[in-house]
């Protein structure tokens, strides 16, 4: 979840690093620090908070002097946020510093094994204990204290390391955590993520797990643990600059809110030509598609409700049941999966360790899995069957906006083809549905420009105790998302319930201190839903509806409306999501919240 960063070149260290912290800050932001290697010496600077106060301590880096340095943006696991706790972590000798993102899940034997040989501790992290090993093992050979430190660690790690008698190397492990190592001229970098690489350079080389590195300013040797060299490719990183800049919106997700017609553009148009669909990676044949049994949705988060959201096409155009399962618990779940079974693995992020853990257990199952990932080169990404991008470009506020809107358009675009390639829609509906798919972008453009009035409605519910969204159906998975959205970034009590669920339980908690958000596009359950308004009207509760504007007949009803256009309701969700985003931001700013950074919560979730 962390963000670390390296360079070595010509130029001061300490700028380079900042500017890259400043990039990964989504990925974790309760501590962050620097270390530079200076001469002999390894300069060290952290604080608890954000990057902000690291620029202030060290005055932007010119306090930290020296041309080759690592850094960290902390995101908590082991020991709360603190200086000490901080990264980098410097060995007692001073002649080693490590940054890490991942966990030890062995660190407590391994401290118990140092602190009895003499080592310190300094803090309560799991990844002090990579120092201590390191200065351990080290005789004279920095390369082979990396390699024999690695050798003892379980679990996942994105190692960078600096050592004071290789005042001009970074070294750098990985292991089920992401690390890339950018490529420039005479001077090398390394990053968690590309968007701390492009404003330096376009080529990368992506490590896999058990690689290692030694960088120095002109070259890059990677290595495997038995000190072999491994050639690897040099590949070209398409993201640009502005698309991880603002550029001149107040919040990063506002920025993400807006792009979605964009975004939803480029995931969609290049696979369809003419009137056919083409998933390029996953090419399957109708044999291939004829054994599908049944089809399992995992993910975690939004990714999730991204799933439950475009699961209905799935099932409804192909016949062919789908379960949509949290991949924290599908991993421990002894699921019924075999080769009979179609997994798809949702991730914006393409690192979330429960996913890849699901995605893994059903894969030694014998299923067969295809991945919708937005990161390329991604660890979800080298390890499934398929991959289909989402080509949304980076995504950097912490709450997922075109992240959803673009896994759900390739749900849609792969129910749409398997229903095409199996003959189970007939050229009628496949045509007509392939429109509408096409259309999405300007539909959520649509949506857009026809909600000017969410800021106000913002203003006027901010306050309230709670939120329930309810919907039935299609629906109901975008009240999921709408529900999430709000909660995460406005810290707003939010929950979505089936609009029939209510009477159950949830109706007991329906007073005049609470809103309801109704959601009433499926237009075939829209009256059920109606009835449903009807009950918390007569409770008390505040209800804004969303629905489409032929729907007059709500209007007396509810207190408050917000308009989307009317789409067939299995390829509603990217478009019914837009107001609850837009909704979501507004009551966050509302309320005075960080929206792009909420707190606890991190953008990449790489630990369990
Ligand atoms: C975190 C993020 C969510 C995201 C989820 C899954 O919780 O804050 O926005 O939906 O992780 O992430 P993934 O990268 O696998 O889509």
């Amino acid at each position: 979840m962390c963000g670390i960063v390296g360079f070595t070149g010509s130029q001061e260290a300490a700028p380079i690093l900042l500017d890259g912290l400043k990039k990964l800050e989504y990925r974790g932001y309760d501590s962050a620090g620097i270390a530079v290697v200076d001469g002999a010496q390894i300069n060290l600077s952290k604080v608890t908070g954000r990057i902000a106060g690291l620029c202030e301590k060290t005055q932007d880096g010119r306090a930290v002097p020296g041309v080759t340095g690592i850094g960290h943006t902390r995101w908590a696991t082991h020991g709360a946020p603190s200086d000490t706790n901080a990264h980098p972590h410097l060995s007692n000798d001073g002649r080693f510093a490590v940054v890490h993102n991942g966990i030890i899940e062995n660190y407590m034997s391994l401290r118990e094994e140092l602190t009895a040989r003499g080592y310190r501790f300094e803090s309560q992290t799991d990844t002090e204990v990579i120092v201590h090993l390191l200065e351990m093992y080290y005789a004279g050979d920095v390369r082979k204290a990396v390699i024999r430190t690695s050798a003892r660690l379980r679990g996942s790690y994105a190692l960078g390391v600096v050592c004071a008698d290789a005042p001009d190397r970074l070294y750098v492990a990985r292991e089920a955590s992401p690390l890339i190592v950018g490529v420039g001229v005479g001077e090398n970098f390394f990053a968690s993520d590309v968007t701390a690489l492009v404003a330096h350079t376009r080529s990368a080389i992506y490590l896999d797990d058990g690689e290692f590195a030694e960088i120095s300013p002109e070259e890059i040797c990677v290595f495997d643990v038995a000190g072999r060299p491994v050639q690897k490719k040099i590949s070209r990183i398409t993201w640009d600059i502005q698309a991880a800049e603002k550029s001149g919106y107040e919040h990063f997700m506002l920025k993400e809110i807006m792009e979605q017609p964009r975004a939803v553009k480029a995931t969609i148009e290049p696979r369809i030509h003419g009137r056919e669909i083409r998933l390029d990676d996953a090419d399957w044949t109708a044999e291939d598609l004829k054994k599908i049994r049944s089809v399992v949705i995992t993910a975690c988060g939004s990714a999730y409700y991204a799933g439950c959201a475009g699961r209905y096409a799935i099932e409804q155009l192909l016949r062919i049941p789908v379960h949509v399962e949290l991949a924290s618990e599908l991993r421990y779940a002894d699921p019924i999966i075999d080769d009979a079974t179609l997994v798809i693995v949702l991730s914006q992020s393409g690192e979330t360790a429960d996913t890849i853990a699901a995605l893994r257990e059903c894969q030694r199952r014998g299923a067969k899995a295809l991945a919708i990932v937005n990161v390329v080169g991604s660890t979800i990404a080298k390890i499934a069957d398929w991959v289909l991008y989402t080509w949304a470009g980076p995504e950097i506020a912490v709450a997922t906006t075109k992240g959803y809107t673009t896994q759900v358009c390739l749900l849609y675009l792969f129910a749409l083809y398997a229903a095409k390639r199996l003959g189970r829609i007939d050229d009628k509906q496949y045509n007509s549905l392939l429109d509408t798919v096409l259309s999405l972008p300007k539909l959520i453009q649509k949506t857009l420009d026809m909600n000017p009035g969410i800021p106000k409605l913002a203003a006027q519910y901010h306050s309230h105790e709670a939120v329930f969204f309810i919907g039935r159906n299609t629906d109901c998975a975008v009240c999921l998302e709408g529900a999430l959205k709000l909660k995460e970034i406005s810290y707003l009590h939010a929950e979505a319930y089936a609009a029939g669920e209510l009477k159950h339980g949830t109706i007991a908690l329906i007073d005049e201190h609470r809103l309801v958000v109704a959601l009433c596009c499926n237009e075939k359950l829209m009256e059920k839903t109606m009835s449903n308004i009807l009950e918390v009207k007569a409770r008390g509760a505040e209800v804004l509806a969303v629905t489409f504007r032929e729907n007059s007949k709500i209007v007396s009803l509810a207190d408050e409306m917000v308009y989307v256009p009317k789409v067939p309701a299995i390829l509603s969700a990217a478009v019914e999501i837009i107001p609850l985003q837009l909704f979501a931001y507004y009551v966050a700013k509302e309320n005075g919240c960080d929206i792009d950074k909420p707190k606890n919560l991190a953008k990449s979730v790489t630990v369990e």
